[in-house]
């Protein structure tokens, strides 16, 4: 437990959501989702009980037994209703990469005289002018979970302008608390991890776009690079939509060097977000891969 931190608020159970509340509640805290609709918080909870079942299976490593996995989904209460976040010591905003999206959640919460600790999830947007939508911007700062949350064993911080060395120190004892290693970045756009990140995927679109290398060779850099997962999988697994609102974000605040490639616009316009609806740059299928998808494959001919 992270001191005076008893209940967790997550906002939204999408990829990164879900992973945020598994963590909480198998690390022994009240767990509250809230999301827009029975359906998606019912699909959430389906996919964080699959993930603990997986890690249960590998228990020696995971440090999750098959007979926790009941006691850790029942720490997670679902609801539609934000009044329901009320009671937590801590919310974690996990919504889409959408900054309007984000303020409405921030002043909905201002509104409900929320009070506590508020950190967003945001991958690029400044902590500074979500901040500004709270009643205690000095409350508020930025906690940058890594895809898959379980998994990976590190969380950027990000302080805003505003925020007290009081959140600071309150936010990365939690952080820890989650077992997670605090990286510390200040808040520019992208922060530290996605100003590196990001343009090496949105490279990687180019290199495919321009007919440099097919997906697959893209991806075959893991066997040069030392990465574990290739560009061109990591974008579908991060989901396009995503990385394109942080390829936008980018753009916007640091300069037109940031634009995002057409293709890569090309496919969130037509609907294909990744691994999450099974078609990105690949088609996939319960988690694997199908090959590449028809639309890029045809994009790629006729762009040679
Ligand atoms: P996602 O698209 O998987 O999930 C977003 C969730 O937010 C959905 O369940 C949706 O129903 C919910 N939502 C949307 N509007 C809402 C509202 N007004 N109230 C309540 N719930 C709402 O997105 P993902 O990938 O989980 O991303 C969430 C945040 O985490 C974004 O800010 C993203 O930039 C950030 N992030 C994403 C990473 C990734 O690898 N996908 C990695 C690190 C951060």
């Amino acid at each position: 437990m992270a001191g005076d931190i008893r209940t967790v608020g997550v906002i939204g159970i999408g990829l990164m959501g879900s992973g945020i509340a598994q963590v909480a509640a198998t690390r022994g805290f009240e767990t509250i989702v809230v999301d827009v609709s029975e359906e998606v918080l019912q699909r959430g909870r389906a996919r964080i009980a699959d993930s603990l079942t997986r890690m249960a299976r590998n228990s020696e490593k995971s440090g999750v037994t098959a007979s926790a996995v009941e006691q850790i989904l029942a720490r997670i209460r679902m609801s539609t209703a934000r009044i329901d976040l009320l009671p937590c010591d801590i919310v974690v905003e996990a919504i889409i990469e959408n900054e309007a999206a984000k303020i409405e959640i921030i002043e909905s919460l201002k509104a409900m005289d929320f009070e506590q600790t508020l950190v967003s999830n945001t991958s690029s947007i400044s902590i500074t002018r979500l901040a500004a939508a709270y009643s205690h911007p000095d409350r508020f700062m930025g906690m940058h979970f890594m895809n898959p949350v379980p998994v990976q064993p590190g969380c950027e911080l990000i302080r805003g302008f505003l925020t007290s060395n009081e959140t600071w120190e309150r936010v990365t004892a939690f952080c820890r608390a989650l077992g997670k290693e605090p990286i510390f970045a200040e808040d520019k756009a992208g922060f530290g991890i996605n100003r590196m990140f990001v343009p090496f995927l949105v490279e990687a679109v180019k290199v495919v776009e321009e007919g440099i290398m097919s997906c697959e060779d893209a991806d075959k850099t893991t066997l040069c690079l030392g990465h574990r997962m290739g560009p061109i999988t990591t974008l579908d697994f991060v989901g396009l939509d995503t990385t394109l609102a942080i390829a936008e974000v980018l753009r916007n605040e640091l300069g037109p060097s940031y634009n995002a490639p057409d293709l890569l616009r090309k496919l969130v316009a037509a609907g294909f977000n990744g691994m999450k609806n099974g078609k990105g740059f690949y088609l996939w299928e319960q988690g694997k891969n199908k090959g590449v998808n028809p639309a890029v494959a045809r994009y790629r001919r006729g762009n040679l």
